[in-house]
């Protein structure tokens, strides 16, 4: 895959604070080595407790912005966060008994995130703007209203 195709896969919400969220994680990727057993076991303990905490911050970051917008798909999303988060813990459970494959992490965790920004964020930012462009529709109409 060259880095033209990467970037397009590496999809782009049009919502800021969440782009922002998801370069990050992506930056925390690309930091993943590409072999097949860790070689500097102090840089990726370090590498994994930051994947975690972001990971972490993400998902209730989005699962917060949900619900403050009454997202009806949210079950569905914050269950696919879980089973995520779920499978990341094995790669944890790995390194902790010294058989982690950071290839295989990196090829998941990359792999993940394409496919759920594009299908399952995408929904729920295509709600949030419909709530967003409602509200500037009720400015206009509060504005236009009080013009004489
Ligand atoms: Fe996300
Ligand atoms: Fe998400």
């Amino acid at each position: 895959m060259c880095a033209m195709e990467i970037e397009t896969e590496r999809h782009i919400l049009g919502l800021p604070e969440m782009d922002a969220q998801h370069a990050y994680l992506y930056s925390l990727f690309d930091r993943i080595e590409k072999s097949p057993a860790v070689t500097d076991v102090p840089a990726m303990k370090a590498l994994l407790k930051e994947l975690e905490r972001y990971l972490l911050f993400h998902f209730a970051s989005e699962e917060h912005l949900m619900r403050c917008y009454n997202y009806p798909g949210f079950s569905i999303h914050q269950s696919d966060h879980e089973s995520a988060g779920n499978r990341f813990i094995k790669f944890l459970d790995d390194f902790d008994s010294a058989m982690l494959n950071p290839a295989a992490l990196s090829i998941f965790l990359t792999g993940w995130l394409m496919e759920h920004s594009r299908l399952s964020d995408t929904e729920y930012v295509i709600w949030i703007k419909k709530c967003r462009t409602s509200l500037e529709l009720r400015k206009e109409e509060i504005g236009g209203g009080t013009q004489i």
